[in-house]
């Protein structure tokens, strides 16, 4: 099984790199900015395609997430592609710091076109995800939730508007992006968000995202260990 992780920042990535030893590919992806790392498990062909850094900062955001996916499923032809990664969620969900989501379908919460049903539904997205993504979330003892993709780390009234008629849980800024580029090839995909900041919590976003970053990531890095360990014995 080729298996293929689209990551946004480093710190979401880095943990899991070194605890399988992958060994980047310099320049793989040249002259585009995403950064590609691969290993062996098992039989299984493991990568990690990083959106890459511009002007010393991750690329967040689905502009950079598009090209990762694009360029990654083009090359690499995975039979499976992980978007892992962390995210808002809402504490009125029961949500916590550092838990562990399986995404259900993807959406976008800031695209708002007006017109007939076609264009709302259209710019929303709503992406199927892998269809074993509930027997995954099943398995490893996982919540499942709504990603919602919007390029802002703040929250607008109109974005909880939207989030909250869709009944989205998880806010990222590149879920939605890398499933509507895995609905053009129908690759099959997987979601697993790690929570850094709580939506209602009424502190400012960012730092609670950079106080929880570390904590977070390394419950995401347990959880994909949990999820390879599962995904090679099939
Ligand atoms: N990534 C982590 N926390 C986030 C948030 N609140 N909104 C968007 N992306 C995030």
């Amino acid at each position: 099984m080729k298996i293929c992780y689209i990551v946004a920042m480093v710190a979401e990535a880095k943990p899991f790199i070194e605890r399988y030893g992958m060994k980047e590919k310099p320049g793989f992806f040249s002259p585009l900015p995403c950064r590609m790392y691969e290993a062996k498990v098992g039989e299984s062909e493991l990568y990690v395609v990083l959106n890459g850094q511009q002007n010393g900062s991750d690329l967040v955001g689905c502009e950079a997430a598009s090209v990762a996916t694009l360029s990654a499923i083009e090359r690499l032809h995975p039979d499976l592609v992980i978007n892992s990664g962390t995210c808002g969620a809402f504490r009125a969900d029961g949500a916590d710091i550092a838990d562990v989501y399986i995404g259900n379908s993807a959406m976008f919460h800031d695209r708002r076109v007006p017109g007939d049903d076609a264009w709302g539904t259209q710019s929303l997205g709503n992406y199927a995800v892998w269809h074993r993504s509930p027997e995954v979330a099943e398995a490893l003892g996982f919540k499942m939730g709504k990603v919602t993709t919007g390029s802002s780390l703040d929250m607008q009234p109109c974005d909880l508007e939207i989030i909250k008629a869709n009944g989205g849980q998880l806010k990222d800024m590149e879920g939605a992006a890398v499933g509507f580029v895995c609905s053009l090839f129908s690759t099959p995909i997987l979601y697993v968000k790690s929570v850094t900041d709580l939506c209602d919590s009424g502190t400012e976003t960012f730092d609670e995202f950079s106080r929880n970053l570390g904590k977070a990531c390394e419950a995401l890095k347990n959880a994909n260990e949990r999820i390879i360990e599962w995904l090679i014995e099939r």
